[in-house]
């Protein structure tokens, strides 16, 4: 018997400014009459600044619906962070980093992961000190994600990330960049638990969709790539994903566009 369905509306790479009053206003406005909680994946602002998720914080005023997010590089790029998270959280958004929260009966896991690359060419931990550390902040951050997914109890998980666990996703983008645009470590602890998306940012000139070796269906939802994509609507994603329990046959996550249905996705 199906069960309710939560509709999950994703979005990243805001990119905001202190000249961006009023842009993202009606954006979210629109999100709260398509679906019933928000998931932003980071790059919320352009370069860090306090003033800048001030900025952001007006704007999220237009909400009506639960949200969480996770930081993106951009939002790391001044060294305020703290700042930028602690504006956003009183704002109303729950902003993860390596912790996990519950909205409307689905779990989001949220990291904001770190580069490396995929497969067989990601980078290792050999030679250098600075190349280990490279490696080990894309380790840490995969912890990280494994430790928020061990927090959650819900039968419904989403993982929440900036950088992209997969190469497919990124795939558009010069090829030369790959290795700055995710890690396949962040794969493997998605793999070890019950998720049934994976939404990611980052790679602005990507591709939409791909999927984990597990079949996770994994979605870049960077705004710059959905508006390109989908020109003649509003840059943000829906996804419904239905609240059975764990031993659920029915078990699937549809990605739907502006109310329509674009694909048939059916989560492992
Ligand atoms: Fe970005
Ligand atoms: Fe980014």
């Amino acid at each position: 018997m199906a069960g309710p369905v939560v509709r999950i509306a994703a979005l990243a790479d805001l990119h905001c400014t202190k000249l961006s009053q009023g842009a993202f206003h009606s954006l979210f406005a629109r999100v709260g009459e398509s679906a019933d909680i928000l998931v932003i994946a980071g790059d919320l602002t352009d370069n860090g600044l306090p003033e800048e998720a001030a900025v952001l914080a007006r704007e999220l005023s237009a909400l009506r619906v639960p949200a969480a997010a996770v930081l993106g590089n951009h939002d790391l790029q001044s060294g305020r962070s703290g700042e930028v998270a602690q504006i956003l959280s009183a704002a109303g958004l729950s902003v993860l980093d390596g912790d996990a929260c519950e909205l409307q009966g689905v779990g989001i896991a949220g990291v904001k992961g770190f580069g490396g690359g995929f497969g067989r060419y990601a980078l290792g931990p050999w030679g250098e000190t600075m190349i280990k550390q490279f490696v080990h902040e894309a380790v840490d951050e995969a912890l990280k994600l494994e430790a928020a997914f061990a927090r959650l109890r819900t039968p419904r998980v989403v993982a929440l990330l900036h950088y992209s666990p997969i190469q497919q996703t990124v795939e558009g983008e010069p090829l030369e960049i790959y290795p700055f645009l995710g890690s396949s470590r962040l794969e493997e602890p998605i793999g070890r638990y019950p998720v049934s998306l994976v939404v990611h940012g980052h790679a602005h000139r990507g591709r939409l969709e791909g999927r984990t070796k597990n079949d996770v269906p994994v979605y870049n939802v960077s705004m710059p790539l959905l508006t390109r994509t989908f020109a003649d609507r509003p840059p943000f994603r829906v996804f419904e994903v239905e609240l059975t329990d764990a031993s659920g046959a029915s078990d699937r996550s549809t990605p739907v566009v502006r109310g329509r249905r674009v694909t048939d996705a059916v989560a492992s």
